[in-house]
């Protein structure tokens, strides 16, 4: 990869207590691609996303954006940048998290749920309309685009399946047209073919948007058909990366091999 990536961790370190659970982690993320972050269960990739996202402080290292700030393109430590100068920067940087059931809450409606970004951000849609009408006009674009129909806007999260539940994830991460997407195991708690079906709306958005995407996942087949690059994670570490084909047809870590040989077959993608 050429340039400067976009969202950079050095040398990060999380400790729980005792248990380092971060170890010395370095990973770049380049504007456009779409990385993937694989490892078994526990090796730390949830605590990653939430590192790069603050959402979780580090114990030490560095977290480095080149997001536009202020409109101009500038190296940014996460960890040292005010509060109201991460807010903004938060819009930039979205998450879908794994579990689609508990990541809404269930009392509010569709469209609370997707005005809510815009409400915390004092972020006004544009349009030619009222700001009512044009907050209305962007929430029925954002349900469309992730393939629902706009009567879902007025309606409460239990009456959606678990796909329908993940578009809506989907489309509240998107609401204020972020340009870094996180997805931390998207589909895997999705049957086979639902979940497929949101990977390849993903694999939309992400081409339309230009999106810039960490995709965290268990299963390689669906690292290999999003993602332009690998990252493979072992107890807090990374212990290889590179492209597709440099990391899964010649591993050169035993782990990878394990990782690849774990893997279920491919589920029912269409290009
Ligand atoms: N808040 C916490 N307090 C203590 N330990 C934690 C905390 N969060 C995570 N851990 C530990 O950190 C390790 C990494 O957890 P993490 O959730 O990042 O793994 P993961 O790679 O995302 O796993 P999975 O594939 O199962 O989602 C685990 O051993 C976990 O028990
Ligand atoms: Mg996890």
């Amino acid at each position: 990869m050429t340039g400067e990536p976009l969202l950079e961790a050095r040398n990060l370190i999380k400790d729980y207590g005792a248990s380092r659970v971060v170890n010395d982690l370095s990973l770049q993320l380049y504007r456009g691609e779409t990385l993937g972050l694989v490892g078994e269960s526990g090796s730390g990739k949830s605590t990653v996303a939430r590192l790069l996202l603050r959402l979780i402080e580090p114990t030490s290292g560095q977290i480095v954006c080149r997001l536009d700030h202020n409109g101009a393109p500038h190296e940014i430590d996460l960890r040292h940048i005010k509060a109201n100068e991460m807010r903004r920067l938060r819009r930039k940087l979205a998450i879908v998290f794994q579990d689609p059931y508990a990541a809404l809450d269930p009392r509010m409606t569709v469209r609370q749920t997707l005005a809510e970004p815009f409400a915390i951000h004092g972020e006004k849609p544009v349009g030619t309309g009222r700001a009512i009408d044009n907050l209305e006009a962007r929430l029925i674009e954002l349900v469309r685009e992730v393939g629902l129909d706009s009567s879902a806007l007025c309606r409460y999260p239990h009456e959606f399946s678990g796909g329908q539940r993940q578009r809506i994830n989907i489309a509240r991460a998107l609401a204020l047209r972020p340009e870094i997407l996180i997805l931390d195991e998207p589909v895997s708690a999705l049957d086979v073919s639902v979940g497929a079906q949101v990977i390849n709306l993903l694999k939309d958005l992400q081409q339309r948007y230009g999106l810039t995407c960490l995709f965290i996942s268990h299963s390689m087949p669906l690292v290999r058909y999003l993602c332009d690059r690998v990252a493979v994670m072992q107890h807090g570490r990374i212990v290889e990366t590179g492209t597709w084909s440099e990391v899964c047809e010649h591993p050169r870590e035993a782990y990878t091999q394990q990782l690849l040989a774990a893997t279920p077959e491919m589920p029912v993608l269409s290009e």
